[in-house]
């Protein structure tokens, strides 16, 4: 039988770990923790913010896919893993500014961050949702060349497609190990454009991935929007400059981090990015967002050595994670996600003791 439990709570973690010593014999549970924490006018703004979005485009099988994932990693019998799962967010927002769009504003992310966790995730055992902006890094590519297609293949005499000698062990691994995680159904995909569909898309997962409850992780590496131009109030046809000059005003997007940590998936593990170009300011932004959005961990980052450091912020420590700069082809990402597994471990312990 189903059970369905609202409760009204300030502290999440207590509620939780109460309800992971009592209900740990129920076998199917829907919890619904109605934090009353957010305030009225963000809950308003996120209402209004998917009330005036443009329906989503293929929902019933992103939700299919969603469920067959879930199915068949929820349980470590399935497939011989962990039951460990983790949604990666990677690459940049857009912010249409027609709706037969030319013009759009965007935000920075080449995707590399979360590519690259994704794969160390998977070599750890986790099985990984990538929400991922179209056209940016993908997992086992980073060896590939810009341009793979021109610049990895030739034509021989007898006009057959043949991979260069020089590329051929890195395009062997892209294709193989891509296609063996996503046939094994480790690996779930799912591309994103616009703040629409990324907020969407991420509302869909956490609420598939919600009856994995601490075993979800959330490692939001995108590059979100702050600003939006709400969708009633966009123009059908393309901007003219004859008009003159644009004056168009920017609603603020909500920031979703509190609804997804106090409502959509309140029992995973949250992990968002602090991204700064100052570094005297980079901390104490990551220490406001570990507190305001009660984030289990924030990531630091300063824009210029973000390929060699991060700093990882909890509420008891701060850690700096460097890449191996004596080993060719290091990356900071494969300790990052150690030290995230690690903590993640204890989260879930904990909620177990
Ligand atoms: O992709 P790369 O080129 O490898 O670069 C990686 C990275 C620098 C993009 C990545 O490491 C990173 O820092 N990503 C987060 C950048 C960002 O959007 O920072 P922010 O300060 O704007 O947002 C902080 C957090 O709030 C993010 O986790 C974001 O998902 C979340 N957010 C932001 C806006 C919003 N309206 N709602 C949100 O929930």
């Amino acid at each position: 039988k189903a059970m369905k439990i609202i409760f009204r709570a300030r502290n999440v973690d207590e509620t939780l770990k109460f309800f992971s010593t009592y209900f740990r014999t129920v076998l199917a549970m829907d919890v619904v923790v109605d934090a009353d924490q957010l305030p009225e006018t963000t809950k308003n703004e996120v209402i209004s913010f998917f009330e005036s979005a443009p329906p989503l485009k293929g929902v019933a099988e992103i939700e299919k896919s969603l469920k067959e994932f879930v199915d068949r990693n929820a349980s470590s019998s399935v497939n011989g893993r962990a039951n460990r799962v983790v949604c990666v967010t990677s690459g940049g927002t857009t912010v249409p500014l027609e709706k037969l769009c030319v013009r759009y504003i965007d935000n920075f992310s080449s995707g590399h961050r979360g590519a690259a966790s994704t794969e160390y995730f998977l070599k750890v055992g986790y099985s990984v949702v990538f929400l991922y902006r179209r056209g940016t890094c993908q997992p086992f590519c980073s060896s590939l060349p810009d341009d793979p297609l021109l610049d990895c293949f030739s034509v021989s005499n007898d006009s057959n497609i043949e991979v260069d000698a020089l590329h051929a062990e890195i395009v062997k691994r892209a294709i193989t190990e891509n296609r063996a995680a996503v046939a094994e159904g480790i690996l779930l995909k799912l591309p994103f454009t616009t703040i629409f569909e990324y907020l969407q898309i991420l509302q869909l997962i956490s609420v598939s991935l919600r009856d994995l409850g601490p075993s979800a992780i959330f490692f939001l590496a995108a590059a979100v929007s702050d600003f939006y131009v709400p969708w009633e109030s966009m123009n059908l046809h393309k901007i003219q400059s004859a008009s003159g000059p644009l004056d168009m005003r920017l609603a603020q997007v909500p920031k979703m981090l509190s609804v997804l940590r106090n409502e959509w998936a309140p029992m995973a593990f949250h992990i968002s990015f602090k991204l700064e170009t100052d570094k005297h300011i980079l901390l104490a932004k990551a220490d406001m967002a570990l507190k305001k959005y009660k984030m289990h961990m924030v990531i630091a980052n300063e824009l210029s050595t973000r390929k060699e450091e991060v700093i990882v912020v909890t509420e008891h420590e701060k850690v700096t994670v460097r890449r191996d700069s004596i080993r060719a082809g290091a990356e900071v990402e494969r300790p990052l996600v150690e030290l995230v597994v690690d903590r993640h471990s204890a989260y879930v312990k904990k909620l177990d003791a």
